[in-house]
């Protein structure tokens, strides 16, 4: 058996088309995600939209008092945003419950059929109960999503890629976006349905992902986990593509009979051996969220106008700013198992703490609250700017946010670990998308300073706090990474 740089095993695995194919098709977990993330800021400008289920709102619109920050600061318009991720944030513990009684693979096919029935009921809405039902439906769609599918991947990636595998979580989040600006972009063209199709083409990967999460295999752990050791080893030979896995399987056996004497995950996830990788994941959330990617990925229309662009324009320039996203993901899948987690998460400090300085200081000293905007060339290097910050963040915290907590808790915390990390990303991604747009009015180019804080805070907390996890079997963490870490095993037995 060969051994990684880390001193742990690499075990026989071939990538087999099937293992692609799962793989991929799980992946549509994240299209979900990201279609919604990317197409609810727009539906919420379509005049069609607003007129129909918020007249006031509109009105409000039409007549806003002129000041370059506060245009579209608006309360009820954001809630429609935000609610989703309400109804993410609480599903997600049913979800990890879901995961762990009835496997991954169940829990997938879950999420696919709440977010099937989302994009029916608030395609066809015809009063505003409906469209909230809608957003509830997607919301618990999204809460098992992501709490199963990133789960689902880390454990039936092979541990030399497990990286690059959960990275495709993030990848699919990011297609998602863009297909979504893409959409918008067409559809607020079509009067005076459009929205109703922008909302309900999200149908289309969740049928993706519903017909997936039939072929695809339940995790070997899952399995295990659940006593099904046969059928986990069966499904561990048909994954890897080999037909010698004793090794691995052992190993996830083993893992599995300490998991069955916890009775109570949430209870042991209390418990003081367990704070190093809880707390490790609720950070790895708030500061994800904290870098304040979603300003930029929920309100980048809204931001591009505020420096100047007319509406086109500041379209066509958050398309960039989705195709940067997506392209960066790249960057990430390919160096995550070779660099390592801790190097792109440092890098980016740097990189988006740089271009949010830049930003603030740019608009604070150019763009009054009334008055003119900012001139073509300054607004051009602001767009760069924002290019350049969502570069580092696809390349890191986005997708390591995801994939750090999916792979240091032990089994028997493993799901109601992640619904927690899952739990706190959807809470914090709420209040931004609630808070965002007031929060540029009353502190005006500030929010940059604010947002660069956190990334300096960010840094620190990667330096001292955060365990490198690159080459780590997945069922061993507690033993190679918390209990030999010079802070935190200080909370291990
Ligand atoms: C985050 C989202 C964000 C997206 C941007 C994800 O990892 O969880 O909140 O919008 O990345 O690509």
């Amino acid at each position: 058996m060969e051994m990684e740089k880390t001193g742990s095993p690499v075990f026989n695995s071939k990538i087999t088309f099937y293992v692609v194919a799962c793989w991929i098709l799980a992946a549509f977990g994240g299209l979900m995600f990201g279609y919604d993330i990317g197409i609810s800021g727009g539906v919420t400008a379509f005049d069609d939209f607003l007129i129909k289920f918020f007249p006031k709102v509109h009105e409000k619109k039409l007549h806003a008092k002129e000041d370059n920050y506060c245009k579209y600061d608006d309360q009820l318009l954001q809630l429609f945003t935000s609610s989703l991720y309400l109804a993410a944030l609480v599903s997600s513990f049913g979800a990890s419950k879901a995961c762990t009684k009835l496997g991954r693979k169940p829990t997938i096919l879950i999420a696919s059929a709440f977010f099937l029935a989302g994009a029916i009921v608030s395609a066809a809405a015809q009063a505003k109960w409906m469209l909230i039902v809608g957003r509830i439906l997607f919301g618990v769609g999204v809460g098992f999503g992501n709490e199963s599918v990133p789960v689902f991947l880390s454990e039936i990636a092979p541990v030399q890629h497990r990286g690059a595998v959960n990275i495709l979580f993030q990848l699919f989040v990011t297609i998602g976006i863009l297909i979504a600006n893409l959409v918008n972009y067409g559809t607020s063209k079509i009067h005076p349905h459009g929205w109703r199709l922008s909302l309900g083409l999200a149908g289309i990967p969740a049928l993706i992902l519903l017909l997936g999460s039939l072929v695809i295999s339940e995790t070997p752990t899952s399995l295990a986990e659940r006593g099904k050791e046969q059928k986990g080893k069966a499904a561990l030979k048909k994954i890897r593509g080999v037909d010698n896995v004793d090794a691995e399987y052992q190993q996830i056996l083993m893992a599995c009979e300490e998991a069955k004497q916890v009775k109570h995950p949430f209870k042991k996830l209390m418990k003081r051996e367990s704070r190093p990788p809880l707390i490790i994941g609720i950070l790895m959330q708030v500061f994800q969220q904290f870098t304040g990617i979603n300003a930029i990925m929920f309100y980048a229309p809204v931001l591009f106008q505020t420096v100047g662009f007319k509406n086109d324009a500041s379209l066509l320039s958050s398309v960039i700013t989705g195709l940067v996203n997506v392209g960066s993901t790249f960057v990430s899948i390919y160096a995550v198992d070779k660099l390592g987690r801790r190097k792109l998460l440092l890098q980016a400090c740097v990189q988006m703490f740089i271009c949010q300085v830049a930003i603030g200081s740019i608009l604070h000293v150019h763009l009054k609250a009334t008055g003119s905007t900012l001139s073509k060339g300054l607004a051009a290097v602001v767009v760069v700017l924002v290019c350049m910050y969502v570069m580092s963040f696809a390349w890191s915290w986005g997708p390591l946010g995801w994939l750090i907590p999916s792979e240091t808790f032990p089994v028997e915390t493993r799901t109601a670990g992640f619904a927690f990390a899952v739990s706190t990303n959807m809470l914090f991604t709420f209040l931004i998308a609630q808070a965002f747009l007031s929060m540029l009015c009353h502190m005006k180019a500030f929010i940059f300073f604010f947002f660069s804080a956190w990334i300096f805070v960010m840094g620190l907390f990667v330096v001292f706090l955060l365990p490198e996890t690159k080459g780590v079997p997945i069922d061993v963490m507690n033993e190679r990474v918390w209990k030999q870490h010079p802070v935190w095993r200080k909370f291990m037995d």
